[in-house]
Parts: C-alpha cells; structure tokens; sequence
C-alpha cells in the first residue's frame, strides 16, 4: 500500500459552450475520472476540476443563432454539459466557467506579469473584416473558390476537392460565410506573447518526466523550428475579457482557457474551505496533472508551461495526452450515425458498458481509440456480465438458500484468496500508469480463475448430495472473497456496478480494507448487477444519431 498521501489536483481539458459533448468528450473524461477515483480509492487526497470554455467568436454567434445573449447562452449549454458527464458518472470537484470573476482576475494578473516582464509585444496586422457583421473574420469564416481547382464554396485556407493549401486572400471570390459579404483587409494592433523568451525554460522543461514520449518528440520539433510570438488579442466585439490597459482588446480564448483551471480550483478551495495557494504556488508538494487530447499539446506544453513561469507560478507534473475516437474505424460522421452525442448515448446504454470498454482498450500513449461497436457490446457481455458478475450470482444463490446468507467462518482456500489479494499492488501500478486496458486484462484473468475454481469444484453437485453443505457454503464463500477483489479493483471504472455489489456483499469495498478475507460475514439477497448489452439498443442509438 502507498504511504504518504498525496496532494493531486487533476483537470481535463475544458470543453466549449457552443456544442453538446460526444463521446470524444467523453473517452476524456472517464480516462480523467477512473484515473482520479483510482486515486481517491487509494487514500490521496484528489481535486479533478474542470469547467465550460465559454469565450471567443464562435460562443458568440452560436449564442446570436440560438436568439441568446452570450451570458444566457453559456449557462444553458454549461447545464448540459455537466449533465451529459454526470450521467456518465464523471465525479468532478468543480465544475466551473472561464466566464467567472476568479478567471478574469486570474487572467489580468496573469498577463499583467508578463507585461511587467517585457514578455508582451504590439504589432499591426491585416485581416478579413466583414463589413455587414463589423467584425474581423477568422480564416474558418471565409469562403470562396479555390484558385488552383477552381471549386466553389471552399472554406478558410485550404481545398477540400483538391487538397491545395493556400491563404484565405488567395481565394477567388472570397466572401464572409457569416454574412456572404465581400471581406475588406483591415489594419489593426494586436497583443503578443514572445514565447522564445522562454526558449530555454521550454527545452529543459520538456525534457523532463511531464511528456509522453510521441509528444516530447512533437514538442521538441516545434522548439527547434524556432518558437513564434503569439497573437492573445482579438477586437471587439468578442465575447471575452477585455484587456487590462488596452481598451477595445479582448484576450484570446486560448489565452484565459487554460487559466480557467486556476480559476476552476480557486472556486473549489474557497466553497470547501481549503486552502488555495498550496495548488498553484511553486514550492509546495502537490501535484497538478492535465488530461487533454493530443491536438491540444502546443496549449499544454509550451504556451501554458511558459505563462505559468512567467507569472511566477507552480509548472505542471504531467501533461497526459489520449487519441481521437473513431467508431467502427472512421472519423465520427453525422450520416454515418456515428456522431454520437453523449446524451444520445445515455438515451440507450448504460453509461458503465463505455466506461469499461473505454479502459478494456486504453494505454497510456497517443495512439487514436476506436470504438468497434461490434466489439464493446462482446467484451461488456463477455467479460463484465459472463465473467465477474457471474461469479457474484452463481455463489450468492446458494448461500442465500441453503445458509441464510451466511458465509464460512473459515477460509477453505487461503492461498487462493490471498493470491488475489496480493494481485492488488500489480494492477494499482497499472492504473497509476494509466495502463488501464493491462489493468483489466489482470483483473479478467482473475476473473476466469475464479470461475475456474468454482468449476472444478462445482457446488451444484455437492449441493445434491447427502452431508456435503458444509464443502459447498466453502466454496461459495472462496468465490464470494474472490469476487470482492475484483469488485474493489473494478470500482475507479464501474463506480455504480461495483455499488451495487457493495449492498450485496454489505461492506464498503476499499483497497486498504482488503487485506483480510470475509469470514462468518452475512450478505445481503443478491440482485442482479449489470444487464447485458442489447444490440438493438446499440442501433437504436445509431439511428438516433442519423437523425
Ligand atoms: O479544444 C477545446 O475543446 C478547448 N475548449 C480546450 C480548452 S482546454 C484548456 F486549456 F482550457
Ligand atoms: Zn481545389
């Protein structure tokens, strides 16, 4: 068992309040959340905050679509949100917005010291602006036709027909796709942050242990390429903060996003009562870990490491990138079926057949995750309901009818029970690499070991025959020990499963407590605990998506 305990402040990357979340959000957060329940499970005292994304331009038009003001627009989307995640039973801390006074703070300090610092520039640059809209157009907002295929209605900066890449003023025709306005070049003076300043800070930095090995590869080229400033202003109007001494200039959403971590935790630390400084100051002990998804690392490992340093605050301990989802081997499509919301999800399954399927596949590298429909739904039914529930049912069944449920005072097989036991530090190295998919793997291997055992000595036989009550109320209680390992080490994954098992086996199941094998122990009447997948639900959802 570990010893001293831990300090852990978690996050995952905080989504934007223009969208529901799909299942993309949601491979994030469970790794996210069993990562922080392993930690929780095992003693060390662990913060997962997160919050809503809810500045810049496209919150702001997707608030003017849906006939909102910005404000109103956030909170409703923010609602959702947390929504689709509890029911996926992501057990967040905090759950915030960068829309808060504690990020706006955080935000002008922030920046403030890296002006102080002489880390921030002003130059004039040019850009699309729509004249009807009276706003500066991202190169996402510009369409026109491509100048080397000369295919109509391409959007931004490269052509989906030809592939070419060009810049968005290169487009024949160019038009707002906000307004179909012709787009005029326009001057204007925009913030930046000399990231170079940080060049040395950054090699060093992301030499050390806080990258997986493929992003301190990706890292280390964008370094060596030469580090370029960074443009954190926008103009108004931009849904935002506005800058501190530059009237008219609103940070960049990527600017304040990340900063809405500390905001996220400051809002935690004041409603608990804790105490603030320890997470976000250098020279304390605790522990600040990111899980955010891979096309994301250039926030993550260079613009926010530097900030944080510039600003005279504590770096992070680890960066943990995953891959992106696909689902039965492509990119998630809308006529596919295969965009599946998270809410659309929850319409038709049971949150746990993902969350186990998501760490029966997971490792701790970058590589892209597919969900295989086909797949999930034989591993749930193989491994969860054949394997580890049914040693729970085919045990409890006897000891509720023949003794009460009322388990053996003695242990028939105390080698095997504590051979599971033991198995306990092995898998909780595995999910504290965030190996997960080996995590599960032991555990399933267990899982067969213990059926085997009940197989060899099949209770049912001995349940037939004359003086044998004794033998099967043994093996019975063996396979109820034995299923109580697995259950605690499943339960950072299937939290309400392993709930369930914990009003039959009437116990808490902990980590710490396991050391000591169930004897003469009453269980409670066993009920059913996890329900097969249905494949006519897996469809339904699919056609749900289609709609
Ligand atoms: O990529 C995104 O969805 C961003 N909203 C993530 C922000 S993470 C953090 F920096 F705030
Ligand atoms: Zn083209």
């Amino acid at each position: 068992m570990t010893s001293q305990p831990r300090d852990i402040l978690v996050t995952s990357a905080l989504p934007y309040a223009n969208a529901p979340l799909h299942l993309g959000h949601m491979l994030e957060q469970v790794q996210t959340d069993i990562w922080v329940r392993f930690q929780k499970s095992r003693g060390h005292h662990c913060l997962y905050v997160c919050a809503d994304d809810a500045h810049g331009t496209a919150i702001m038009l997707s608030a003017e679509q849906a006939g909102r003001s910005p404000e109103d627009h956030i909170d409703t989307v923010r609602e959702d949100h947390l929504r689709d995640s509890t029911g996926f039973l992501i057990a967040f801390d905090n759950y915030y917005s960068t829309h808060s006074e504690e990020n706006r703070h955080w935000s002008g300090e922030i920046f403030s010291r890296l002006e102080a610092g002489g880390h921030i520039g002003l130059r004039e640059i040019v850009q699309a602006f729509d004249p009807e809209k009276g706003l500066f157009l991202a190169d996402r907002f510009i369409k026109g036709t491509c100048p080397r295929c000369k295919t109509p209605d391409q959007y931004g900066d490269n052509c989906e027909a030809c592939g070419a890449t060009y810049s968005p003023s290169d487009l024949i025709d160019p038009v707002s796709a906000l307004s179909g306005a012709t787009p005029e070049d326009r001057a204007s003076t925009h913030l930046f942050f000399h990231l170079a300043h940080f060049q040395d800070l950054l090699t060093a930095w992301t030499q050390g242990e806080h990258l997986q090995p493929a992003i301190r590869n990706k890292l280390r080229e964008w370094i060596d390429a030469g580090l370029q400033d960074w443009d954190i202003s926008r103009d108004a109007p931009y849904f935002g903060f506005e800058i501190p001494g530059h009237p008219g200039k609103y940070f960049y959403v990527w600017l304040d996003a990340p900063i809405g971590y500390i905001a996220s935790s400051q809002d935690y630390c004041r409603r608990e009562g804790e105490d603030f400084d320890r997470w976000w100051q250098p020279g304390h002990s605790t522990e600040l870990y990111h899980f955010i998804g891979k096309d994301i690392v250039n926030f993550h490992g260079l613009f926010w490491p530097a900030m944080l340093q510039a600003a005279g605050l504590r770096l992070p301990t680890a960066i943990y990138a995953h891959g992106f989802l696909t689902v039965d081997g492509t990119k998630m499509s809308k006529s596919r079926g295969t965009f599946i919301r998270a809410s659309t999800y929850l319409e038709h399954l049971d949150p746990e057949y993902l969350r186990y399927y998501f760490a029966a596949k997971l490792g701790s590298g970058v590589d892209d995750f597919d969900l295989n429909l086909s797949d999930f739904i034989q591993r749930v039914n193989s491994d969860l309901v054949g394997k580890v529930v049914n040693i729970a049912s085919r045990c409890a069944g006897f000891l509720r009818k023949k003794f009460d449920n009322q388990m053996s005072a003695d242990c028939a097989e105390p080698e095997l029970v504590q051979q599971f036991i033991a198995a306990g530090e092995g898998i909780a190295d595995l999910y504290e690499a965030r190996e997960f998919s080996r995590a599960m793997r032991e555990i399933i291997a267990l899982a067969d070991r213990a059926n085997q055992y009940v197989d060899d000595r099949k209770p049912w036989v001995m349940a037939k025959e004359e003086g044998r009550e004794q033998e099967v109320q043994a093996v019975c209680s063996v396979g109820i020990n034995l299923f109580r390992a697995l259950a605690t080490y499943l339960k950072p994954v299937l939290p309400a499963m392993v709930g369930r098992a914990e009003i039959f086996l009437n116990i808490n199941l902990d980590w710490q407590q396991l050391q000591q094998p169930l004897l003469g122990h009453t269980l409670q009447d066993f009920k059913p605990l996890l329900q097969r997948v249905d494949p006519a639900q897996v469809e339904a959802m699919v056609e749900a998506g289609k709609s």
